[in-house]
């Protein structure tokens, strides 16, 4: 079968597209068609190698394993004895956490990973941004925020993949919402349904005279220093890309008054919660009609383009891999 594959840390220069063994599904295991696969900032880092830090699950001096890619929808081609809940043709999506491996033609995973059936009447483009920046934004603003109607949310990077579904998630939770973009990106967040916003490449938000009940960095360019004289009283600032400072706070739990400085990670959340987290936003998909933000899809073969064009750090919500 055709695969991505990459054996050293370095550029997006260094993959290669190859042909590699055919996976056959075990007892326990579901062997899936890939249609897509989703490429993200974090799947980019496991190409890097960058930050250091993230090699003490990626592998110290190499990749662990050379086929990169998490995210993957695709159809049930064949089942192990063992598997109960599922049956060959099924169209599926799911996560292969650190095991990876999306980025082939093939995807061979336990009945136990998270891997869910794709509701009828939604398209398979659309599910699999579920998984990025559905199941990561939706802790932070309910969990971490605990956000309620009326409330005033500010959207920092609202153009991208964790960005457009807090502002859209933001609007389901009835919360007034101004998206932070580019001067490119001001319709395109009008049409996600902000209320306001605000073009970062004119004006410093943080010097506006204004409050917000939450502040939500989905792309981690702001600081909670920075953002405390907009945030109000009791506010809480959320970032998706957390500073030493915010770790430590987290590590030592400690006690937080008025202003809060928060941070969660979506990918140490349990399969069962990202269950529940998935079963509510494929509601949304169906019962809202909700269109997650897409952007360009690359063939497997411009691979190499695709990660280029997502580390640029400019993408506007999803990018896929056809498979
Ligand atoms: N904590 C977790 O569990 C978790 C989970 C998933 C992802 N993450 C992290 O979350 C971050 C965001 O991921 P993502 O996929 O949503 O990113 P992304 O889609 O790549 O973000 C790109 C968007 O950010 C906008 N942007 C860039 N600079 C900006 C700025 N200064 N102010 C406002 N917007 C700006 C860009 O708009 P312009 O082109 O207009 O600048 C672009 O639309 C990544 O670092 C990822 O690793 C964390």
């Amino acid at each position: 079968m055709k695969a991505s594959v990459c054996t050293k840390y370095g550029s997006a220069d260094i993959i290669v597209i190859k042909d590699i063994t055919k996976p056959i599904p075990k007892e326990d295991e579901i062997l899936v068609k890939v249609a897509y696969a989703i490429v993200s900032p974090t799947d980019c880092s496991f190409r890097t190698g960058k930050p250091w830090i993230a090699r003490l699950f990626s592998g110290l001096l190499k990749p662990r394993v050379s086929v990169h890619g998490e995210m993957y929808v695709g159809v049930i081609e064949d089942l192990g004895c063992n598997v109960k809940d599922f049956k060959v043709g099924d169209r599926v999506y799911g996560s292969n956490g650190m095991k990876l491996g999306s980025y082939a033609e093939y995807n061979c995973v336990k009945d136990k990973t998270l891997i869910r059936k794709v509701p009828d009447t939604v398209e398979s483009k659309h599910i699999i941004t579920l998984l990025d920046g559905g199941i990561t934004a939706l802790p932070f603003l309910r969990d971490k925020a605990e956000i309620k109607q009326g409330q005033k949310v500010l959207v920092i990077g609202a153009s991208g993949s964790v960005g457009s579904f807090g502002v859209v998630l933001a609007k389901h939770f009835k919360a007034h919402v101004t998206g932070v973009c580019s001067t490119a990106n001001v319709e395109l967040i009008k049409n996600l349904g902000c209320d306001e916003v605000i073009d970062y490449k004119k004006t410093n938000y943080t010097k506006l005279d204004k409050e917000y009940d939450i502040i939500f960095d989905a792309v981690g360019k702001s600081s909670f220093g920075a953002c405390k004289s907009i945030l109000s009283k009791e506010g809480r600032y959320l970032t998706t890309v957390p500073v030493l400072s915010t770790m430590l706070k987290l590590l030592f739990k400690k006690k937080q008054k008025g202003k809060k400085d928060l941070f969660a990670a979506t990918g140490l959340r349990k399969i069962p919660q990202k269950h529940k987290d998935l079963e509510i936003l494929e509601g949304m998909l169906v019962r809202e009609n909700i269109k997650p933000l897409m952007d360009n899809e690359y063939p497997m073969d411009d691979i190499i383009e695709a990660q280029k064009y997502v580390e640029s750090g400019h993408k506007k919500g999803n990018v896929l891999v056809r498979i």
